[in-house]
């Protein structure tokens, strides 16, 4: 194994040490990661509260609360692992896909840190590394395999070539499976985010009380789409008055129905197609990520069925399917060992 122990000098005796930087949307979170699985530390400031009140994520509040809180995060990810600067052998940072001032946060403090210290700088993709984080806590996953990646920018298949090789089969055609959740909540009147809310209500529903459409593609080819469902329950929730405001959610008759059909309905189509696409690349691993992940009713109806179909399916824990660093400063270790790194030029990309 190649590590460096200072700027280009390889090290084959251990496993490479990586601080982790992530903050391309709305949470702030480093951590330190030892060989890409094993985590010293993973320190997330969530801005959750703070945009709940407006009831999505404001860019610009975003970035403020970005840049207050990433050296004190990254001074707790540290000290929680007990390491020193010097310990480090990289700094991986989320460089794309994300909101751009936020991304911009995350990398000026990453390309500082890596200057002071002397440490190579790691780009690393954010989508790629929630794939990454759902092989962290297992056995090594078998490369190729399957991941499906639902968070609240993003709803795609992938094939996993390698740890370094991902090829999207897939992807939505509007909504992100997380962006349906978090506006179907906004229909029902529960809070932002959306999945967690939806889902605490869809527990005491009845996922067969209404029929939401399941979105297949004419042409037999694998994608999704899921501004239907949420139009359709819009359509439940306003019944003949489609003008004006949405009703209370004390108005809104089987609240918790609704919540458990819409649910099931997503989770119905994330399954199948994964699945599907498995099959069709004959895989036998398929691995879920992103902060959809979390969701209870998708993780059990995916691991019920691909076990009926011989397919193993991984997920990180809850608190590794929404965004931290872990994720991040995991994924650095084989970026790094591949030599992608970066030098002080290094850009933030949106999309
Ligand atoms: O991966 P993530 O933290 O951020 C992005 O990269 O987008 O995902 C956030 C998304 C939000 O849309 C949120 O509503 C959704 O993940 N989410 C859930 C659950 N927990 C978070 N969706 C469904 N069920 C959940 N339990
Ligand atoms: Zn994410």
């Amino acid at each position: 194994m190649l590590v460096h122990t200072k700027r280009g000098t390889p090290d084959a005796t251990r496993a490479p040490l990586i601080l982790g930087i992530e903050s391309s949307c709305d949470e702030t979170a480093a951590a330190v990661v030892r060989g890409g699985r094993h985590i010293l530390s993973s320190v997330v400031h969530s801005q959750a509260e703070m945009h709940a009140r407006h009831g999505g994520v404001i860019p610009e509040l975003a970035g403020r609360s970005h840049l207050q809180k990433i050296l004190p995060v990254m001074d707790a990810a540290l000290h929680e692992a007990r390491v020193a600067p010097e310990d480090i052998d990289a700094v991986a940072v989320t460089t794309r896909p994300g909101l751009i001032g936020s991304l911009l946060v995350g990398l000026s403090a990453a390309k500082s840190w890596a200057w002071v210290h002397e440490k190579p700088l790691v780009p690393v993709h954010h989508i790629e590394a929630h794939i990454w984080a759902a092989t962290m806590e297992h056995e090594a996953p078998s490369w190729p395999c399957i991941a499906l990646v639902v968070s609240g920018g993003h709803s795609s298949i992938y094939r996993c070539d390698s740890p370094l090789a991902f090829v999207e089969l897939a992807r939505t055609k509007d909504d992100a499976a997380g962006e349906a959740f978090d506006k179907v909540a906004h229909i029902l009147g529960l809070s932002y985010p959306g999945g967690p809310s939806v889902s605490k209500l869809a527990a005491q529903g009845d996922p067969r009380a209404h029929d939401f459409p399941r979105h297949r593609n004419k042409d037999g080819s694998l994608g999704f789409s899921f501004s239907g469902i949420k139009t359709a329950v819009l359509y439940k929730v306003r019944g003949k008055s489609q003008g004006g405001p949405l009703p209370l959610p004390e108005e809104i008759p089987d609240r918790a129905g609704l919540a458990a059909s819409f649910e099931q309905a997503v989770c119905d189509v994330l399954v199948e197609q994964t699945l599907e696409a498995a099959r069709r690349e004959a895989l036998d691993t398929v691995l879920v990520a992103g902060g959809v992940a979390c969701n209870r009713r998708l993780r059990e109806q995916m691991a019920r069925e691909a076990a009926r179909r011989g397919v193993r399916a991984l997920f990180p824990s809850p608190s590794y399917c929404t965004d931290n660093a872990a994720m991040i400063a995991g994924h650095g270790a084989p970026l790094f060992l591949a030599g992608r790194v970066a030098g002080l030029g290094l850009d933030a990309q949106a999309s």
